[in-house]
């Protein structure tokens, strides 16, 4: 019996493991061109087309209390960016423009999970 538990225990935590592994990488794929997701290099901080994501956690944390409306702000956000949502001041805007929606090239569920790695994934 004890046996099976910890096999359980065992599967349980690689599950675990891949579901992070997979937000990451969906975030680098879809988001990271701008937002400077996964590993941080020199090259990227000088090409810069958006504020970074842990900016985005800060903003989210900010404005809202539970982890549900954070999650819903940056989905709609990502599917429909506009200048009056923004959470970002108007200096952000001046130097990046307002963000183009994604919405065609990642799907609900796919900016939940991301939105999840954004809000738990703090750098800095
Ligand atoms: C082509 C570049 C680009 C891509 C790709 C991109 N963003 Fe953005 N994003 C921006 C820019 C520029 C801003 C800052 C201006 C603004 O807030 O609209 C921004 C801001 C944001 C904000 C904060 C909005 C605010 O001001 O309150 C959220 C949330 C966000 N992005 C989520 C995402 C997510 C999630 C993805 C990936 C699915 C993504 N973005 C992909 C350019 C991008």
């Amino acid at each position: 019996m004890k046996k099976i538990v910890s096999l359980f225990l065992f599967l349980a935590s690689l599950t675990m493991l891949f579901a992070s592994n997979e937000a990451e990488e969906l975030a680098v794929e879809k988001c990271g061109g701008c937002h400077l997701m996964g590993v941080v290099s020199k090259e990227k901080l000088k090409n810069m087309k958006a504020p970074p994501y842990w900016a985005i956690a800060k903003k989210a944390k900010e404005a809202y209390a539970n982890k549900e409306d954070k999650i819903n702000y940056i989905v709609d956000y990502t599917l429909n960016p506009t200048e009056e949502k923004m959470l970002f001041p108007v200096e952000t805007k001046k130097l990046f423009g307002v963000m183009p929606s994604q919405e065609g090239k990642v799907t609900e569920d796919e900016i939940k999970l991301i939105a999840e790695y954004i809000l738990e994934n703090k750098t800095f």
